[in-house]
This record gives C-alpha cells, sequence and structure tokens, in this order.
C-alpha cells in the first residue's frame, strides 16, 4: 500500500524529473568532452560553410590516449577544387586506419560541438560521413565479408551529398587480387568524377591505384613514412606527400611471429613475383596466369609501344598495330 502511494506521488512529478534527467545526462556528457578537452589539449575547431576541411597536427583520440606521449600527429587538407581525393599507401602497420579514422573522428567531434585533437582545425560542414572499414561478415543474414563490404560499398555510391566525408579503408581488399584492384580503381574514379565531389579518403594497399595521382587532376598520393635501419623497418607514422615505395608485407609477418621459414618462402615468392618470373620452385601454379598480363606480357605491350612512330604510321598501319596490341594484350 505505502508503496502504490509513493508510485503515485512520483508519477505526479515525471515530466519534471524526466526534465531533471535529461538536463543532467546532457551536463555529464558536455562536462565529460570539457574535461577530455582540457586533459588533452583539444583545441576549439572552426566550423565553416566552404567544403573544405584542413587539420593542422591532427590526432586519433583514442590511439593518443593508449600510447601516451607516442603519438605523431599529421596533417590534413581537403578541397573539393583541388585535393579531393586522398590516396593512402603505405606500410602495413603503418598507420594508415588510424589516419582515416582520426580524420572522420575529429569531424565528428566537431560537429557535436566539441573541441577536437588538433592543433588546430577548419571543418567545412558535412552532413554525411560515410565509411566502409575493417571486415565483418553476416552469416547469420547470408551475407560473406565481401557481400558486405561491396553492399556498404553500393550505399555509399548512391548516396552521395556535395557535403559528404568519404572514408574508404582497403576497398576490394575481400576478393582476388585483380577484381579487387579493379573495384577499387573504379569506386575511386566513381567518387573524383562524381558531380558532388565528396571529399574522399582512400586507403590502399593496390599500388596500382596511386597512378590515379597522375590520371585525376583531384587526387592526391599521400603515405606513411617508413624507415629502414639494418634490415629492420622503423615505422614513422608520419604522413608525407607521394605514394609508398612498397608494402613491407613479409617484414611485418616477421614481426609479428610468423616462423622464420615461412617468411624465407614468402620473401623468395615475392621475388619471383616482382620480377615477374612467377614463383619458382614449389611454388603455386595458377599465381602464373595472372603474373604475365601484370608483367611479362605488359612489359612486351610497352615495348611494342614504345617503338611506334604516329608520325609515320599511315591510318591503315595503325588499325593494323591497334589490332596486333590488342591481340597481345587478350594474350
Ligand atoms: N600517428 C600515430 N602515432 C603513433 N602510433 C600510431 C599512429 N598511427 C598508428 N599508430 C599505431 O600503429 C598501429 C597500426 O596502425 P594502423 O592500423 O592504422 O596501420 P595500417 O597502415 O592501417 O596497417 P594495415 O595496412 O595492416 O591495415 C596502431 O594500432 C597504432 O598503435
Ligand atoms: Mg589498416
Amino acid at each position: 500500500h505505502l508503496f502504490e502511494a509513493l508510485l503515485g506521488t512520483v508519477a505526479a512529478h515525471h515530466p519534471t524529473l524526466a526534465r531533471t534527467a535529461d538536463a543532467l545526462a546532457a551536463l555529464d556528457a558536455l562536462a565529460a568532452l570539457a574535461e577530455v578537452a582540457h586533459r588533452r589539449g583539444y583545441v576549439r575547431p572552426a566550423i565553416t560553410r566552404a567544403p573544405t576541411l584542413t587539420i593542422r597536427a591532427g590526432r586519433h583520440p583514442v590511439v593518443e590516449a593508449v600510447a601516451g606521449g607516442g603519438f605523431v600527429p599529421n596533417d590534413t587538407r581537403l578541397d573539393p577544387e583541388t585535393e579531393q581525393l586522398l590516396v593512402i599507401t603505405g606500410p602495413n602497420m603503418g598507420g594508415k586506419s588510424t589516419y582515416l579514422r582520426q580524420v572522420a573522428l575529429i569531424t565528428l567531434l566537431a560537429q557535436t560541438g566539441s573541441f577536437v585533437p588538433a592543433a588546430e582545425a577548419e571543418i567545412g560542414l558535412v552532413d554525411r560521413i560515410f565509411t566502409r572499414v575493417g571486415a565483418s561478415d553476416n552469416l547469420v543474414g547470408g551475407e560473406s565479408t565481401f557481400m558486405v563490404e561491396m553492399r556498404e560499398t553500393a550505399n555509399i555510391l548512391s548516396e552521395l551529398t556535395p557535403r559528404s566525408l568519404v572514408v574508404l579503408d582497403e576497398i576490394g581488399r575481400g576478393t582476388s587480387t585483380f577484381d579487387g584492384i579493379s573495384i577499387a580503381w573504379a569506386v575511386a574514379e566513381h567518387l573524383h568524377d562524381a558531380l558532388e565531389r565528396p571529399r574522399t579518403l582512400f586507403a590502399t594497399h593496390y599500388h596500382e591505384l596511386t597512378a590515379l595521382g597522375a590520371e585525376k587532376p583531384r587526387v592526391r598520393n599521400l603515405s606513411v613514412a617508413v624507415a629502414e635501419w639494418k634490415g629492420e623497418i622503423v615505422f614513422l607514422r608520419q604522413i608525407v606527400p607521394g605514394p609508398a615505395p612498397r608494402s613491407y608485407g613479409v617484414e611485418v609477418a616477421r614481426l609479428a611471429g610468423v616462423p622464420e621459414p615461412v617468411v624465407a618462402r614468402a620473401r623468395a615468392l615475392l621475388a619471383g613475383l616482382e620480377t615477374g618470373q612467377g614463383p619458382v620452385g614449389r611454388g603455386p601454379e595458377p599465381a602464373a596466369a595472372q603474373l604475365s598480363l601484370f608483367s611479362a606480357d605488359e612489359e612486351r605491350i610497352r615495348r611494342e609501344l614504345a617503338g611506334i612512330d604516329p608520325e609515320r604510321l599511315t591510318p591503315l598501319e595503325a588499325l593494323a598495330v591497334l589490332a596486333r596490341l590488342v591481340e597481345m594484350a587478350r594474350g
């Protein structure tokens, strides 16, 4: 009986209590943001109407907290007129994913009204942050890893706006190399050519994609720097202009504790692949067919092309040359 009376009294005050709880929750969230901002040296971002994004010495709020004082800050500049799509390459463990996410998080924090982990930030208002990161599947829902990846990509490509921020981490990784490169390339091209000109960060291991930098006016190549020291790689975590020299995947596998014979075998296979000879000895057969397209045949076509003098070719000869090149390309 007493309990019911109590409930009745509380119920009568329900609207006031709910409003108080709301206010306290908001206050709690704001106080937490303020405390973190104060403790970790965040700055007040400028929010502008320009469709650009400028971050000086930005940091990843969580990785920074875990890394203590060792976090390396990086700059970001996005501008739909000039630097619309950043292609980021670099070794495994270099810091590509961290960089992508820090840009998305700083943007998100700024727009929630928080200070941001950077020395300075000017955020052109964003109406969507699209991300395609990590590998997840939905087995129960009947979708494989690659299916999920492509469905998310499809969603991004069809929902673009001029104020979108797009963050793509290793698109196309979930399938065979050539399919993957082709999809990644086409997606990057589409994002660049789209009328919306969404600001885009695009991390990839497909070195081929860095060629987009020369082909497309608003694509910029960036990479995460590493140093080699006495045969070991040292991660510098600094974002620098230009494409990465190579992937260092085998070195990172060794660092991770993959047994030495496996690492040595991988290194030998890699050397074979890189010289276009295909894996020697006990190497897997099918790779050879893939290789020819990117190495030996490509080289033959390149030589053929280099030997042509367009000034001296009659239209008929040109057609014959073209037919021969196409035949070569098709193998
Ligand atoms: N700017 C940075 N300063 C200090 N440490 C960093 C920085 N960026 C990344 N790291 C550290 O390096 C680790 C690897 O970073 P990240 O996952 O971003 O690499 P990645 O280039 O995406 O590698 P992968 O190609 O394997 O996906 C992080 O877990 C973090 O500890
Ligand atoms: Mg990564």
